[in-house]
């Protein structure tokens, strides 16, 4: 018995392993062969995660369209990619594309320069994006416009402007980073929150919507990430927060969180949580024991407040 089954299970086990690696590899080189050549356009790249992933999808091979309201520095970012020699495979070198999310008209204007660069677009990484920091009570509603304006209403207009091309071809992909906070609303973060639900729920129609003419798209939703997002934050008044809050600075580095979503891109998945495991099972908490949920959210809520009264 013994005899039998070392004999059948071993060579089990490492067939299976193999065909578990043969996988992998196959999926590895369907991925590389999808991002190579493909251009990517990336807004909010002059900072943080944007700027990581042009790094990643450079190094693949894409052909990259640099998008963001600074232009000094779009260019410095296209002259440290040209620069580096971090890869094997033939690169190309990016354009750069200067606009503002928050002007409707702006956008509208971008997007045709950004299909003049390399004639259609293949991957639209919807990453530019603000965060905020108050109460509801105190913010006015002119911070609420701005924040849904640069991270909801920028990318769907984009999106919109950049689609038809993409529907003409039967091609693209659409990618919308949201986050952990598109899937629950933290106190004292409501218009971000409000944004990046918004976010969520207009890209999961957009997919339904675009199965048809075959055009992909993929929502991401990371935990905290060490950017410079809390410090470019803004508050109830609209003035800039200009703290690097602990829970941003303890977050996940931008270079792996952009590994990740290239991997996911890659992979044509569909909405991907990039978080740990306490803001993971939070979003289950909320499913299956809202009552649980909301008690939480509102002893955090208490506690911030006696902490900032303190
Ligand atoms: N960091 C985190 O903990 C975290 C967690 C989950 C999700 N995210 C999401 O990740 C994305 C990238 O954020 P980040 O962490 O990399 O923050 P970041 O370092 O502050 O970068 C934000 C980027 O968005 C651009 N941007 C802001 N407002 C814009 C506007 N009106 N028009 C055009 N571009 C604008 C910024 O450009 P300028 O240089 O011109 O300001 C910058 O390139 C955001 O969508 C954010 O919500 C971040």
């Amino acid at each position: 018995m013994d005899f039998i089954t070392s004999t059948a299970i071993l060579p089990l086990l490492f067939g299976c392993l193999g065909i578990f690696g043969l996988f992998r590899l196959l999926q590895w080189m369907r991925m590389k062969a999808y991002l190579r050549n493909a251009v990517v356009v990336i807004t909010g790249a002059t900072s943080g995660l944007g700027k990581e992933c042009a790094k990643v999808f450079y190094a693949t091979g894409a052909k990259l369209v640099l998008c963001g309201r600074n232009q000094e520095a779009l260019e410095e970012l296209k002259q440290e990619l040209i620069a580096s020699q971090a890869t094997k495979v033939q690169t190309h070198k990016p354009y750069t594309v200067t606009f503002d999310l928050t002007d409707p008209e702006a956008i509208v204007g971008a997007a045709a320069k950004i299909l003049q660069c390399f004639g259609y677009v293949d991957i639209l990484v919807n990453n530019a994006g603000i965060s905020y920091r108050g109460t509801i009570m105190d913010t006015t509603v002119d911070v609420d416009k701005r924040v849904m304006e640069t991270n909801y209403f920028g990318p769907v207009a984009l999106t919109k402007a950049l689609l038809p091309s993409m529907i003409k071809r039967r091609q693209g992909h659409i990618v919308a980073i949201s986050s952990i906070q598109g899937k629950i609303s933290i106190p004292f973060r409501s218009a971000y929150a409000a944004s990046k639900h918004a976010t969520q729920a207009f890209f999961d129609c957009l997919r339904a919507e675009m199965e048809q003419y075959e055009i992909e798209v993929t929502v991401i939703s990371p935990g905290y990430i060490h950017t410079n997002l809390s410090v470019n934050a803004i508050t109830a008044d609209g003035s800039r927060y200009g703290v690097m809050d602990k829970t941003t600075a303890q977050g996940r580095s931008p270079v792996e969180v952009a590994q990740d979503i290239l991997a996911a891109v890659g992979k044509k998945k569909k909405d991907v949580v990039l978080a740990d495991l306490l803001p993971s099972l939070a979003i289950y908490l909320r499913t299956l024991a809202p009552g649980l949920f909301f008690s939480l959210m509102a002893s955090r809520a208490k506690k911030e407040r006696k902490a900032k009264n303190s």
